[in-house]
Order: C-alpha cells, then sequence, then structure tokens
C-alpha cells in the first residue's frame, strides 16, 4: 500500500548551523513521500542564513514547489491550530531561547505555537539545539522538551562515514532527522559494521 504523503514543518531558528537546516529542507523536499515543507524562519534564523549560508528565505523556498513559505508573524497560521492535517516539525538549528519558550509552554511567536501543537498533539518534534556550553537552564529546558515527547538532536555531526566537505556532514545529519520523522532514506549511507 502506498503511504500516505506527508506534511512537515520545518522551523530555522536564530542559532548558527543554518546549513543543517538548508540540508533538512532540501532532503524532505526531495522525499517521495513528503508532499508539503511548510518553512518557518525566525528573525534571527532568517539572519543566521543569510550571514553562514549566503541565502534568503525566498532563496530556499524556490527550491522546491513543495516548499510553502510561512509569514512566522501570523500567528493564525494553519500550523498553529491542531486541527490543522501536519505530521511533525523539525527546528533546525533550534536556538536556546527557541528551546525556552518550547520548554515553558510560552506560544508566543509561531515556532514556539507550531511547536506546542504538535508536542500536545503527540506528534514528533525534532529538536536540533545548537548552543555550547550548555547551562543548567539549557540542560533542563532539554529535559522537559524530551519529557513532553520530543527528540532532542543537537548538532552534533557524526564523523565515522569519513564526511570530505561540509555538505557530507549536514547531509549525514539531515538523513538521521529523517529517520526520525519515519522517513528512511533508500540510498543513505549507513555503518555496516
Ligand atoms: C549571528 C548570530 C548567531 C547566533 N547563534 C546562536 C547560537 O548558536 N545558539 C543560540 O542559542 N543563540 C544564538 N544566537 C542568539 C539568538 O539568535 C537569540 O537569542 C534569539 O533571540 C533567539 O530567538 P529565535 O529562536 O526566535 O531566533 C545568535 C544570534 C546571532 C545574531
Amino acid at each position: 500500500m502506498k503511504p500516505r504523503s506527508k506534511h512537515l514543518v520545518v522551523a530555522i531558528t536564530g542559532a548558527s548551523g543554518s546549513g543543517f537546516g538548508v540540508a533538512v529542507v532540501r532532503r524532505l523536499a526531495a522525499n517521495l513521500e513528503v508532499e508539503t515543507v511548510t518553512l518557518l524562519f525566525s528573525a534571527t534564523g532568517r539572519r543566521c542564513l543569510a550571514e553562514e549560508c549566503g541565502l534568503t528565505d525566498k532563496d530556499l523556498a524556490a527550491l522546491s514547489p513543495k516548499i510553502k513559505l510561512q509569514n512566522e508573524k501570523d500567528l493564525g497560521a494553519a500550523i498553529s491550530s491542531g486541527s490543522h492535517r501536519q505530521d511533525g516539525m523539525v527546528l533546525v538549528p533550534c536556538s536556546a531561547g527557541a528551546l525556552g519558550r518550547i520548554a515553558a509552554g510560552v506560544s508566543d511567536t509561531l515556532v514556539s505555537r507550531a511547536a506546542d501543537v504538535c508536542l500536545k498533539e503527540r506528534r514528533p518534534v525534532v529538536l536540533c539545539l545548537r548552543e555550547t556550553p550548555l547551562n543548567r537552564i539549557h540542560l533542563e529546558n532539554l529535559l522537559r522538551v524530551h519529557d513532553a515527547g520530543a527528540v532532542v538532536m543537537p548538532l552534533m555531526p557524526g564523523f565515522y562515514h569519513g564526511p570530505k566537505t561540509i555538505e557530507d556532514l549536514f547531509d549525514a545529519f539531515a538523513t538521521r532527522v529523517l529517520d526520525q520523522l519515519g522517513l528512511p532514506e533508500p540510498d543513505a549511507r549507513r555503518w555496516k559494521g
């Protein structure tokens, strides 16, 4: 039976590592099981994308017709309601600020509201924190979101697959994110022992 098409949300927030976000968006858009990728930025997320990747939000949205750029100021957007059909959310990179808002249940931005909705509806939330070192507040917040159902997947790429370029690192990490969303990629390089 053909699996039903999936609708995912990707939030790029104001932390370093927006190249990981680009890789996740690319791979989701290329995945045959994915119908739409709702792409959401925080203001600082947009700035990090420009500074680190030389890209705008519109450049990223132009990669595929599946990608729908969402105005983050619209708190009444479809993704802010549990009644809207969607299948999970990735925050990549996720800032310590976004983590804190989600951990505290403060839904005052569309990013934190959309994550809150996914958690309450028991949909997958993959939270790719980028901060170092971590203080006690970060650590406690990570435990809170973990206990609320999120997958905590800090931006810690593996090196055992022999990456030659930074894109290799981004891609390998993105593959692991898709695994968490139940979207394993048939051509992914996997450790065979
Ligand atoms: C260029 C730049 C890089 C930043 N990198 C990080 C980072 O790696 N991790 C982090 O938690 N915050 C980082 N910050 C700070 C956050 O962007 C800031 O706390 C912001 O309020 C987070 O809110 P947001 O999640 O809505 O983007 C950075 C800010 C700038 C301008």
